[in-house]
């Protein structure tokens, strides 16, 4: 294997160790001093790949030079080193990093390939015009980009973008240009002179993340990571970074669908309850502040096999319409289909209405379908998915101003569910004549003067309600 590639910078020191190779699996990032077929911590079949590991590891490799001196301090002198958040003006990203962005953190935005990843971010750097920014772009051409920024119809005098994928050039340009933010397109395709493997390996990942959170720390700067996950993880999946950043961001959706979702599924600096919604528009991604206008946008006519679920999505109430087809399954072995709700979830309702209600739906094939193409988890859409799957099986719509919030436990009771009063009063606010809730929910008094609250206990109570 190669020898180490003299670094181009001068800022950064060279360093002449011992060729030091590891294996790592491609899936998870385990390391091995040995090839093996099967990895013991994700069981993936030869996923190991031999990378070099040049650097010697006691040695810490920062962006800079300097050395930091650490020592122990009270944690009451602590709290005054704390620095302001910076505001986000795009508001759903703000909310979802818990009220803007902490100065020196390291967040990782993760998703599909074509999910609109890139065109968030150049978005938020050039909305941001109170900020520099440094925009650093290693998979797409200079023409791209401007091309990019005509559609968003945007501009930042004080954002500057760098196509670049020598880590080392990098830091020494961010060193140049001191940016108040640093957006990486993406972290697969950097690569650090201290480790000799590939772009996107496991080991140049982890060596240029490493790097980049130190200067994040050092200077205060926020940094964007940006990182593709593929479904088969040949790309060294940003799985292995999860827990060196401090935030990780999930975009996600359906690409033929408009809606994307921005979720944080580890954030050390707020909850990672909140939501974001986009819109991808021909200009760009606009936010939607109102997630129930999502539900005008899909409600049809009267049809069998819908029903609207009142769900919550961290603090925000979000009116969702579920779809549901039940027929008579043609192939001996029922098909179950869901789009934007889990199988598994969907498959334990089937066998609650077949086994405690009666319903037999054990030969007919069932799909499920969340509308706009979200993908959601509030267990208070189970009362929705049962009476969207019920009113196809029966064929009679449910009105289209009825709406549901409740959980349905295995031996078919309705539970309630958390923040009922919000949910309750976002379904009047749009104008919903009943709400289906659990009778076990508390509070239901105080809330919806101007809507019917109908209190279930069972599935058999529901069913009479709805097609009695
Ligand atoms: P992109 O941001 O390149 O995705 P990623 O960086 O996650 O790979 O987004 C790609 C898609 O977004 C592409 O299919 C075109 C679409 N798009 C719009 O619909 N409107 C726009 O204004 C822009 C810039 C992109
Ligand atoms: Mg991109």
């Amino acid at each position: 294997m190669g020898m180490l590639v003299p670094s181009r910078s001068s800022s950064v020191k060279l360093r002449m160790s011992k060729t030091k190779t590891a294996f790592f699996c491609q899936n998870c990032g385990t390391q091995s001093a040995k090839w093996i077929g099967k990895c013991p911590s994700c069981g993936e079949w030869n996923s190991f790949v031999e990378e070099v590991v040049s650097r010697d590891d006691k040695k810490p490799s920062g962006f800079s030079t300097k050395k930091k001196k650490s020592k122990p301090r009270l944690i009451s002198d602590l709290q005054t080193d704390t620095k302001q958040r910076i505001p986000i003006l795009d508001q759903e990203l703000h909310r979802v990093l818990g009220g803007g962005l902490v100065p020196g953190s390291l967040i990782l935005f993760g998703g599909e390939p074509g999910i609109g990843k890139s065109t968030l971010m150049l978005q938020v750097a050039l909305r941001q015009l109170n900020l520099s920014v440094l925009y650093v772009s290693g998979e797409e051409s200079e023409e791209q980009i401007r091309m990019r920024v005509e559609r968003l119809g945007m501009d930042n005098p004080r954002c500057y973008v760098l196509m670049e994928t020598e880590l080392d050039t990098i830091l020494v340009h961010l060193e140049d240009v001191q940016p108040n933010l640093v957006i990486i397109d993406s972290i697969q395709t950097l690569q650090s002179s201290d480790i000799d493997s590939a772009p996107g390996s496991i080991s140049q990942v982890r060596d240029c993340t490493t790097r980049l959170m130190k200067f994040a720390k050092e200077t205060h700067t926020p940094v964007f990571l940006i990182g593709h996950i593929t479904k088969e993880g040949t790309l060294a999946g940003p799985k292995v970074l999860e827990h060196m950043v401090d935030t990780v961001l999930q975009f996600e959706g359906d690409r033929h669908h408009i809606y994307r979702l921005l979720r944080s599924t580890k954030n050390r600096f707020g909850s990672t309850n909140e939501l974001g919604i986009y819109e991808m528009q021909g200009t760009g991604l606009r936010e939607v502040a109102n997630p129930s206008e999502i539900l005008i946008h899909t409600q049809s006519e009267q049809l069998s096999g819908s029903a609207i679920a009142a769900t919550m999505e961290g603090l925000r109430p979000l009116l969702i319409e579920i779809q549901a087809l039940v027929s008579t399954a043609v192939y001996g072995t029922p098909q179950r289909n869901t789009t934007g709700f889990d199988i598994r979830r969907l498959n334990m309702l089937l066998a609650v209405l077949e086994k405690r209600s009666g319903f037999r739906l054990g030969m007919k094939d069932v799909f499920l379908n969340i509308a706009g193409g979200m993908r959601l988890e509030d267990p208070a859409m189970d009362l929705a998915v049962i009476s969207a799957v019920l009113s196809s099986n029966e064929d009679i719509p449910v009105p289209a101003n009825y709406c549901f919030a409740g959980e349905v436990g295995l031996s078919g009771e309705i539970r309630p569910v958390p923040r009922i009063d919000q949910r309750i009063n976002e379904a009047m606010k749009l104008g919903m004549e009943k709400i289906f809730v659990s009778k076990h929910s508390k509070g239901l008094q105080e809330v919806g003067k101007g809507i019917q609250i109908v209190a279930v206990g069972k599935v058999e109570e529901l069913f009479s309600e709805l097609f009695g």
